[in-house]
């Protein structure tokens, strides 16, 4: 077991680890940002059908729900298509509507979720195109799709998702590229940009991983904290939820994910000096409404923590404890700022001796309904 965590001491720190590797697998023979081109069959096969959809929904669980939160608000943004994202465990079981020619993307990591499995058959039978997402190749998920993009993360042994949730994002960042592109919903001056911002992921991924003795530094100041908050706007919204998950999952102390505005009708009422507060605060179009909502848990003597883009000051200077990550465009943000995050749960668990590997009563592919 040594060998196979290839020096790490948990399969999580590995794969946390792997990521500027996974990325750049997965951008591997699809993006080239100096041709300007992203290569994926299976969403050309269905492009007409992508490029007309009335609607695109999402369907999976867990992280990979995240993964497709971060997505609805790419894909809108970038193809100017409706997109809605579901639990599967929802979707099935409530009749939802589903139009023929409605374009379904599946997100799985395992490929065996037996409700995102269930999901997908039943929207087939309406006549939605499903195209999946997933890592295990040649999975349920995987062949019960019309057409889809493996994300080639390689093996994921840690119960909580790492790896395979940056892995999921890059694909779907892809499609939203592929798609706005051939759609005509972007520039072409802001496609070659997107283009070259994805291709530098993974060189970013690795300084925010080069950090990581400062990140654990700060989980040894808050392991003792009985509840966390995430907060973040925009495409950072869904990173709030993955790292108040991420630190649930590993370390068993509450954590809440909101949007940052949204903390004001409830959250809020729980903050006082031992609440620690993590922002996820990115400099984007959202940057100074959510340092105002910093402002506000500051006021109230909550415990300031923030993910910010290096060179940041003034938000640094509000802040009890910063984790730096490298400017990014704010598309491709999302991608990087979530590694802190995952750095942040796994040493709070390994500081409370938690088997962070094997969380207690969660398994790592949940194949009942
Ligand atoms: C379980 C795992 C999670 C995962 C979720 C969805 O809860 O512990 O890490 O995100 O299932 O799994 P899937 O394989 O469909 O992505």
């Amino acid at each position: 077991a040594a060998i196979e965590k290839g020096g790490y001491d948990h399969f999580m720190l590995k794969e946390i680890f792997e990521q500027p590797t996974t990325i750049y697998d997965c951008l591997r023979g699809r993006l080239d940002a100096a041709a300007g081109t992203i290569t994926m069959a299976g969403v050309q096969q269905y492009a007409e059908q992508i490029i007309n959809a009335n609607r695109i929904v999402i369907i999976a669980c867990g992280t990979s729900w995240h993964a497709g939160l971060v997505a609805e608000y790419i894909i809108e943004e970038l193809c100017r298509i409706n997109v809605e994202v579901e639990y599967a465990s929802e979707f099935r079981y409530r009749n939802p509507v589903i139009n023929k020619g409605d374009v379904i993307i599946a997100i799985s990591q395992s490929g065996e979720t037996a409700d995102t499995l269930v999901a997908i058959e039943s929207a087939k039978e309406k006549g939605a195109i499903i195209l999946g997402v997933v890592n295990v190749v040649g999975s349920s998920i995987a062949r019960a799709s019309h057409a889809g993009a493996y994300t080639h993360a390689g093996p994921e042994i840690g119960v909580a998702s790492t790896k395979a949730f940056t892995a999921q994002l890059t694909v779907l960042m892809m499609i939203a590229l592929k798609v706005g592109y051939m759609k005509g919903s972007i520039s072409n001056d802001r496609y070659r940009q997107l283009l070259n911002e994805l291709d530098a992921v993974p060189e970013k991924a690795a300084w925010v991983l080069n950090h990581h003795e400062h990140i654990k530094s700060i989980a040894e100041k808050y392991k003792d904290a009985r509840d966390f908050l995430y907060l973040g706007r925009g495409y950072n919204f869904a990173i709030a939820l993955e790292g108040a998950l991420k630190l649930k999952e590993i370390s068993y102390i509450h954590a809440e994910g909101y949007p940052a505005a949204e903390m004001k009708h409830g959250p809020i009422a729980l903050v006082d000096e031992n609440l620690p507060v993590v922002f996820v605060a990115t400099k984007d179009i959202y940057h100074e409404k959510v340092v105002s909502n910093m402002q506000e848990i500051k006021a109230r003597k909550g415990k300031l923590l923030a993910v910010i883009t290096e060179g940041d000051e003034t938000s640094k200077a509000i802040c009890d404890d910063v984790m730096i990550v490298p400017e990014a465009d704010e598309v491709i943000a999302p991608l990087i700022n979530v590694i802190p995050l995952q750095l942040l749960s796994y040493y709070i668990g390994v500081a409370k001796g938690c088997n962070v590997d094997m969380p207690r009563n969660l398994a790592k592919s949940v194949t009942v309904e």
